[in-house]
């Protein structure tokens, strides 16, 4: 059978998902709202190997060759593939091959693209086509949540309703009904000292959690009404705040997780007084502490030619909303 290669990509959440109700079926204790990125994207490669022993399960790093995947890399696509093969009954052994195209492991959701791309890829494989819905439910069973915000593409809210496995990731609004703009600000692109799992673990330790929770349906609702009535400055108050308080979460938390660093806090301060300058631009994080920089497209030039002197910047990753995974013609074996 034909290889096939997806590309899917990575998400930035809006309205945070940060703890589990259910950590068996990855339910969130509240919904999320994200957009979907463009060009922050993971590749993944499969092909069927039939009569092989075991999976070969490669990792092809930013530069240089496949290599074997290792540690949590390589357990977390194992754990994934046996939850896909035992939910879609595909048993052949595989070779598959995952890249991304930019830092994993440092709060730009690599998981989310990473594990979105493998269920897709291996959906596409074994069943051919599989509806949207379902992809999204395939892509939450590897543990990251976020994965199943990476499939509808545009704008998607992850509800919280769900008692099972029926919690499919929707759009709510194409990219192109609000192209935003996301100016990454890479300020360290070391993976995190703690993972997004042990993030979601914690969380319910803070103090402040159950207020989060009580705040969290009338924030939702405020960041949809700004995306549907492309209402910028509702926005980024609502998007900073929402950010922030996820980080006062896992300071709070028992232990407590630092994902900011000085340089973090620099950029923060550069975006408010842009703002207060009169530019149209926010600022979110997720688990990690490299900075995305909301604005809309025709904006973005204005925007990064102020923030692109940055002493606390490493490197940009120049992003915007997209509109979900594509078939791809390249394979990466
Ligand atoms: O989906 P996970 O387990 O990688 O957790 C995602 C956590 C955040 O990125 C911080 C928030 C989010 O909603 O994407």
């Amino acid at each position: 059978m034909d290889k096939i290669s997806i590309a899917a990509p990575s998400n930035i959440a809006l309205v945070k998902y940060w703890g589990m109700s259910n950590s068996q079926l990855t339910l969130p204790c509240a919904p999320s709202l994200s957009m979907t990125l463009k060009y922050c994207v993971s590749h993944c490669t499969v092909e069927p190997i039939p009569g092989a022993r075991a999976d070969q399960i490669l990792w092809k790093p930013a530069s240089g060759p496949l290599i074997p995947a290792e540690g949590d890399m390589r357990r977390g696509i194992e754990n994934h593939l046996a939850r896909l093969r035992r939910h879609l009954n595909y048993h052949v052994p595989l070779r598959i091959a995952t890249s991304n195209n930019f830092p994993t492991g440092a709060g730009i959701a690599s998981s989310a693209s990473g594990f979105a791309a493998v269920a897709l890829a291996f959906a596409q494989l074994c069943t051919g086509k599989t509806p949207a819905a379902d992809l999204s439910l395939l892509a939450r069973m590897s543990g990251s949540g976020s994965a199943a915000r990476s499939i509808p593409g545009g704008y998607v809210l992850w509800p919280a309703n769900a008692t099972d496995l029926d919690s499919p990731a929707q759009r709510i609004a194409t990219a192109a009904h609000w192209p935003l703009a996301d100016l990454i600000a890479v300020v360290d692109s070391t993976p995190k000292p703690v993972s997004s799992l042990e993030g979601h673990r914690r969380a319910a330790s803070s103090p402040f959690f159950n207020t989060r929770l009580g705040l969290l349906p009338d924030r939702l609702l405020r960041v949809r009404r700004a995306i549907e009535q492309r209402d910028f400055n509702t926005l980024a108050e609502t998007v900073e705040q929402e950010a922030i308080e996820l980080h006062i979460i896992a300071m709070t938390s028992l232990p407590p997780i630092f994902y900011w660093l000085p340089a973090t806090l620099q950029v923060l301060a550069h975006v408010r007084k842009l703002r207060h300058d009169g530019l149209k631009v926010c600022a979110t994080m997720d688990a990690g502490p490299n900075v995305h920089i909301l604005c809309e497209a025709t904006e973005s030039e204005a925007v990064l030619a102020e923030l692109k002197g940055s002493a606390a910047v490493q490197e940009w990753i120049i992003d915007g909303a997209g509109d979900g995974p594509t078939r791809l013609d390249q394979h990466l074996f």
